[in-house]
């Protein structure tokens, strides 16, 4: 049998992060110059049900059947099965590779995850449609981060920009206006169940406070979805700011990402701010395209450890 391959992107979030938690639309975009690739190769000597998985990328080189029930990858497999109502695998090998980094808020789980699934489901003869997908992504991002939105697996998924709203239809965009983003990684690592956690403990604390903020950033990312779909976003980069601006009220910034921030709008980007849970992870600052080497060089001096160009098109997803 040859070898099934099933790959993934990574994934940033545009506006709305937190605030989506708690039921404000978000908008999210897949980024196609990192992703996850899984390889499955049947094991035709190995023993009976024999699945080792071997993913450099988390440390991972195990039989399937030594992991815990609540291991992600273990879950993952055990959703498929039940998916497909199928008690036991063939012997086979998992290969999983990620260029993604882990915990920089680049969607490394749910990348992961929806490799894996579609791969699986492809090598036992019956491709997942990408709901289904979704929905095993999601049960899996539980596992990793508490109480998940959802956004992660739904823009990996299906990998166009999303306008996304927990318990509404999901909404794929059509861009109007293609745009340049830098996206500029802090180089410290960030855990989303951590920073929305966090998040949960201030807002119990200070409710009006927080559901106001979350309100105003919930306005925000219906501007900006009518910006995107109709309008020039570049031109009203300012909105992406703001955006960062109510991220700090929310107690999500830290001093680097502020500075790389800043960095990214005093070397010409029309908005800049923190994407995905903060705390560390990255920025994302949108430019004109003549000025994207500029940026991303001045955020590469002001302590940014690694950057990413990447173009959002008009029409289509991200490339
Ligand atoms: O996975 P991250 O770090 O990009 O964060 C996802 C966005 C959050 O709103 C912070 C969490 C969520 O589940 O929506």
């Amino acid at each position: 049998m040859p070898a099934i391959t099933a790959s993934s992107p990574g994934k940033i979030i545009l506006c709305g992060e937190h605030a989506v938690v708690y039921g404000a639309p978000a908008i999210a975009l897949p980024v196609f110059q990192v992703s996850t690739q899984t390889t499955i190769l049947a094991r035709p000597t190995a023993a009976q049900g024999e699945v080792k998985i071997v993913a450099p990328c988390i440390n991972l080189d195990d039989n399937l059947d030594a992991l815990d029930d609540q291991h992600p990858l273990k879950a993952a497999a055990n959703l498929v099965k039940e998916a497909l109502g199928i008690s036991r695998l063939q012997a086979c090998e998992i290969r999983i590779n990620s260029s993604i980094p882990l915990a920089a808020g680049l969607g490394s789980s749910a990348s992961v995850t929806v490799s894996m699934v579609s791969a699986l489901s492809q090598f036992l003869g019956h491709p997942l449609e990408l709901d289904a997908v979704n929905r095993i992504a999601f049960e899996v991002e539980k596992i990793h981060h508490g109480t998940p939105s959802g956004i992660d697996n739904t823009v990996i998924t299906y990998e166009t920009p999303i306008y996304f709203q927990k318990d509404s239809p999901i909404e794929h965009l059509s861009i109007n206006r293609g745009f340049k983003l830098v996206i500029a990684d802090s180089g410290t690592a960030t855990l989303t169940a951590e920073t929305v956690a966090g998040v949960r403990e201030r807002w119990q604390k200070n409710r009006e406070e927080y559901d106001n903020v979350i309100a105003h950033i919930g306005e925000l990312s219906r501007e900006i979805r009518h910006i995107l779909c109709k309008k020039d976003l570049l031109a009203q980069g300012d909105l992406l700011t703001q955006n960062h601006n109510l991220l700090c009220k929310l107690g999500v910034s830290t001093w680097k990402l502020d500075h790389l921030v800043k960095t990214a709008l005093e070397a010409g980007a029309t908005g800049a701010k923190l994407s995905g849970g903060g705390g560390g992870g990255n920025i994302i600052a949108i430019v004109d395209p003549s000025k994207a080497a500029i940026v991303a060089q001045a955020l590469v001096e002001n302590g940014a450890v690694h950057t990413i160009i990447t173009s959002i098109e008009a029409d289509t997803a991200v490339r």
